[in-house]
């Protein structure tokens, strides 16, 4: 009886302590140098850095902190457009969930099953997501970038 107690005890613990580890996991920041390399994906579209211009989508400057859809000299679909509106800020965290499937994301921030996306691509490797997000930080003014994630 009592070692079935114990079993059960220990393994509520490790059930909790998993659960600890998957929330760290979570949490944990991306790694700016690892996202240069993936920033590479990206750059057919975008650019950060001096001297960056627009191409098939925004600069991504400063876009930590900034209201999405909102660069003024950029065309962006209107969907982006209205997620920013209705209070969609750029935060690490945001663009990591964005960009594993833009489209996605926008029918679920919009509530709207029929939003759509222009950047069609969908990044799946969710540590490649984190790290280029931190990495696109590097070009955001350091304030922004730390604000605190919602
Ligand atoms: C094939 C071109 C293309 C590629 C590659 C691409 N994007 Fe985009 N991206 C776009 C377009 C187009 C938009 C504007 C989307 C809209 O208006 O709906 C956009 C929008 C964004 C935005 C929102 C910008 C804003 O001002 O609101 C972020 C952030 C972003 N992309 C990040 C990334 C990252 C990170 C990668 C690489 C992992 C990437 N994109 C790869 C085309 C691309």
């Amino acid at each position: 009886m009592q070692l079935r107690n114990i079993t059960r005890a220990l393994f509520g613990l490790l059930l909790i302590l998993s659960a600890g580890f998957a929330f760290a996991d979570d949490d944990k920041p991306g790694d700016a140098e690892k996202g240069a390399a993936v920033f590479k994906k990206c750059k057919a579209c975008h650019k950060v850095g001096e001297d960056a211009k627009n191409g098939a989508g925004p600069v991504l400057n400063g876009v930590i902190g900034r209201q999405a859809g909102s660069d003024p000299t950029f065309e962006y679909g209107s969907d982006l457009i209205e997620a920013g509106s209705a209070g969609l800020v750029w935060t690490e965290s945001k663009i990591a969930e964005f960009i594993e499937n833009p489209k996605e994301f926008l029918r679920e921030t919009l509530n709207k099953p029929r939003a759509r996306s222009s950047m069609t691509l969908k990044f799946s490797n969710k540590e490649d997501r984190r790290n280029v997000a931190a990495y696109i930080a590097t070009f955001s003014d350091s304030a922004a970038a730390t604000t605190p994630e919602n």
